[in-house]
């Protein structure tokens, strides 16, 4: 038994920032139908394509655990299909332009007519407002968010992150509307209406800066860098580089084997609570009393003395050989990992957040697996389905059309052939 077995998702979205969600709704259990356009799919199948004619690993990635239904919602039987669909499903999910399912004619009014316990959940660029008729991508996110602006450094132009919190963040967020929709369907019987732009997903996790912004008001934002180097502060959240976000002082150090190794370095905190610890390990003792170097107010204008000592220390060590020596004192230092050193983690292997996947187009590859565990509901990872898969299996099993209908809908142009 999955948590979310018995479900129904008629998932009709694409690229990244929805297929998230379903994917996890997929993983937890749920029956996710994608629909997608007959003889082209979702847009993702052949972008960044490294086996030709494989479905990429950028679609592959991002649909785990679905079914496959090849279906032309602007075809008249096309519509009559998806109107079934609507009918059997409790949750509908999409992430189109704003405007194009109403243009299909499936406005929420009658989605709602269709099946009033209908969970529709939606991703937009932006809320309702200026912005609303906008296509979005990751990077527009980003910078519309605040995170752009807040990262990279006081010196530098803004900077957009690797993580996909624009795309994959908002997914995350309107998996959660959806599931707790689900439990208040549980209550009143009817369904609702579950919407997470991108630009509120991305400011969500850029909280902390909209405190700083606050903050800022009432002087100075004395834990970071720019503060102790009498880089005068302007008039909004400033870039922090690598400073740390809680207001302990952290950077980036250098760790043995930089000079060839572009990730041979770790994160190192100077924690107030551990500072006497962090004397002792680097070979300052004198540090813990001596005058200057005592407090943390003291400390801030010599951040950037205290760290190239520090920094001193890391590169005798690897940055595995940082965490062994520091861990013991609970000082807080992390190592910065490659892609590839994480790709062949044994440990991150045995709990399913790496896992290997068969495909029948490219072979074993690698994804990232569910990073939700839930005690109850283990999940089983399923490589992607091939465009209209289950076409069939999903008109017949799912919507009991019969072979006379079957007949009738792929003649009228509406799916595609099953595969
Ligand atoms: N059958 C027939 N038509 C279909 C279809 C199907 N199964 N599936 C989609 N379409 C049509 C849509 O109805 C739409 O037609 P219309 O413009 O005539 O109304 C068209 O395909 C394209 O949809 P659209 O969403 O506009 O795709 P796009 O490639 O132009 O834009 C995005 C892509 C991502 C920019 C846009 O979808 C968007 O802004 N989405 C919301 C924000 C978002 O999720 N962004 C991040 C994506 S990772």
């Amino acid at each position: 038994m999955k948590a979310l077995e018995g479900i129904k998702i008629l998932d009709f979205t694409h690229v990244q920032s929805g297929p998230t969600c379903t994917q996890l709704l997929a993983w937890f259990g749920a029956d996710v139908i994608k629909v997608e356009r007959p003889g082209v799919g979702d847009a993702t199948r052949k972008q960044l394509v490294d086996v030709p004619g494989a479905d990429s690993l950028y679609f592959t990635m991002l649909n785990h655990n679905k079914r496959s239904i090849e279906l032309n919602s602007k075809n008249e039987t096309g519509k009559e299909v998806l109107e079934r669909l609507i009918k059997t499903c409790d949750v509908l999910v999409e992430n189109f332009a704003p405007g194009a399912l109403d243009r299909m004619g499936f406005t929420w009014e009658r989605i709602q007519e269709l099946n009033p316990r209908m969970i529709m959940a939606s991703i937009k660029g932006f809320g309702p407002g200026k912005y609303e008729d906008c296509k979005v991508y990751e990077n527009v996110a980003q910078c519309a968010g605040g995170s752009a602006s807040t990262t990279g450094f006081v010196d530098g132009i803004p900077v957009v992150t690797g993580a996909q919190i624009g795309d994959s963040g908002t997914g995350l967020h309107l998996a959660l509307g959806i599931t707790t929709a689900l439990l208040q369907r549980e209550k009143t019987g009817r369904g609702q209406k579950v919407m997470a732009a991108m630009q509120d997903g991305v400011l969500n996790l850029c909280r902390v800066k909209l405190r700083d912004q606050q903050r800022l008001d009432a002087g100075p934002l004395t834990e970071y860098s720019q503060f102790g180097e009498g880089i005068p502060f302007g008039e909004a959240t400033p870039r922090a580089g690598n400073d740390s976000g809680g207001g302990q002082p952290g950077r980036i150090l250098k760790c043995k084997g930089w000079e060839t190794d572009p990730n041979a370095y770790t994160y190192f905190i100077t924690q107030a609570a551990i500072w006497e610890k962090i004397c002792d390990v680097i070979g300052e003792p004198d540090w813990k009393t001596k005058e200057g170097y005592a407090t943390p107010p003291e400390r801030l204008d010599k951040l950037n003395e205290i760290f190239e000592r520090v920094e001193k220390w890391t590169m005798t060590k690897t940055k595995f050989e940082v965490m062994d020596v520091c861990n013991p004192f609970d000082i807080p230092v992390g190592p910065i990992l490659s892609m590839k050193e994480i790709a062949e983690d044994q440990g991150l292997r045995d709990t399913g957040t790496i896992v290997e996947v068969d495909h029948p187009e490219r072979g074993a590859y690698l994804s990232v697996g569910c990073p939700i565990k839930l005690s109850d509901s283990p999940v089983e990872v399923v490589r992607s389905p091939l465009l209209g898969e289950h076409t069939d299996e999903i008109l017949t099993s799912v919507l009991g059309y019969d072979d006379s209908d079957l007949e009738r809908i792929k003649a009228s142009g509406a799916v595609g052939e099953a595969k």
